[in-house]
């Protein structure tokens, strides 16, 4: 198994870690959100000036705490697609020039490659086929992971992605960004029966619904109405029982499609990847549901599942093993499928 040192910079985390053998050897995980809550939401030229300057320090500081000479380290690998092109150009140029300088093989990975396999940082013996739930700010997939670089993009959202209906349902509740784990703190606290959400469905052309598709965008329509009847009647809004409430719709959303593909494709392992895989009412619901149909899920540790470098460094280190290298003419993409 290879040693990998992994860079990830695709949007606002600056994070650079040493991954040996499924192994987390060092993780730096660096955070701007301070610096764009006061924004809203993410600036990018801001997040790539900030990348550009903590990232030499951040790969300094992942082989100190590695303990780990260059001479240990098998590959370099960076995050190249898709992302913010200015934040993702920091962590593949530095990654580029860190791989002719040491003179080490460079691996480009994609982002949602490096969710899926935060999973193995977990459960080491984790090996394909099984189906992959991939929930982040950018996206909402039902990906058959076939083999390490195989994979089939079974489902996927229609419109929003799960996390970004988080984000945007907290504005609307003026509760900040991230939406996500404000409104899973405040759920925790409300009663998710208090109002009726819809659950993503998408049409189908012939009569019924997608079973795999989803659409998070009415919901977030649905909860805006609700909250503009409900400040005409209620104050204070009940913002607990809004949050409690959506976040069911979204679990239950996700827990539907996740369990229906997993069944139609006989795959008995649904791993779960990105920051909404953080989320309590999902992790609750869908590992419900999964025990009564004989299904295993897994979800990596909270750390992993929000952007971090390990991730990649994870998803390198399985393709640095099958001699799976990126040219140095590699560049890097806004958008990307898998
Ligand atoms: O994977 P990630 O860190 O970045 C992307 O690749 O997009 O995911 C960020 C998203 C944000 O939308 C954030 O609100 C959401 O994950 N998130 C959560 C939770 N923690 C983060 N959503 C729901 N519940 C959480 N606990
Ligand atoms: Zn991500």
């Amino acid at each position: 198994m290879s040693t990998v040192l992994s860079i990830e910079t695709s949007c606002d985390e600056t994070a650079v870690a040493i991954v040996k053998n499924r192994q987390v050897c060092s993780s730096i995980v660096n955070s701007q959100i301070p610096i764009h809550q006061q924004y809203g939401g993410v600036v990018p030229e801001v997040a790539s000036r900030q990348h550009l300057e903590i990232i030499n320090q951040a790969i300094a500081l992942a082989l100190t705490q590695a303990n780990l000479t260059w001479q240990e380290i098998d590959g370099i690998a960076a995050t190249c697609a898709p992302g913010l092109v200015g934040a993702l150009l920091v962590g593949v140029t530095a990654a580029k020039t860190l791989a002719i300088v040491q003179q080490k093989p460079f691996i480009g990975v994609h982002h949602l490659e490096g969710h899926i396999y935060a999973n193995y940082l977990s459960e080491p013996s984790l090996e394909p086929p099984f189906l992959s739930l991939l929930v982040s700010g950018g996206h909402t997939s039902l990906i058959y992971v076939k083999d390490c670089g195989v994979y089939e993009t079974l489902g996927e959202t229609r419109d929003d992605a799960a996390g970004e209906a988080f984000d945007k349902v907290a504005r609307l509740l003026k509760l900040g960004y991230p939406g996500g784990p404000v409104i899973d703190k405040l759920a925790q606290e409300g009663n998710a029966k208090t109002f009726g959400l819809p659950e993503g469905n998408v049409s189908q052309p012939g009569g019924g619904y997608h079973p795999y598709d989803s659409s998070f965008s009415g919901l977030k329509t649905a909860v805006l109405r609700l909250v503009q009847q409900l400040e005409k009647e209620v104050q204070p809004l009940p913002v607990a029982d809004i949050a409690a409430s959506f976040q069911k719709s979204v679990a239950r959303s996700l827990t539907k499609r996740a369990i229906a593909c997993a069944r139609d494709y006989g795959l008995t392992t649904i791993a779960v990847g990105g920051g909404v895989a953080a989320n309590s009412g999902l992790r609750h619901h869908l590992t419900t549901a999964a025990s009564t149909h004989n299904v295993r899920v897994l979800f990596p540790p909270l750390k992993f599942c929000t952007d971090n470098a390990a991730m990649i460094g994870c998803a390198a280190a399985e393709h640095l093993d099958r001699a799976h290298i990126s040219p140095l003419t590699l560049g890097v993409q806004s958008r990307l499928p898998l």
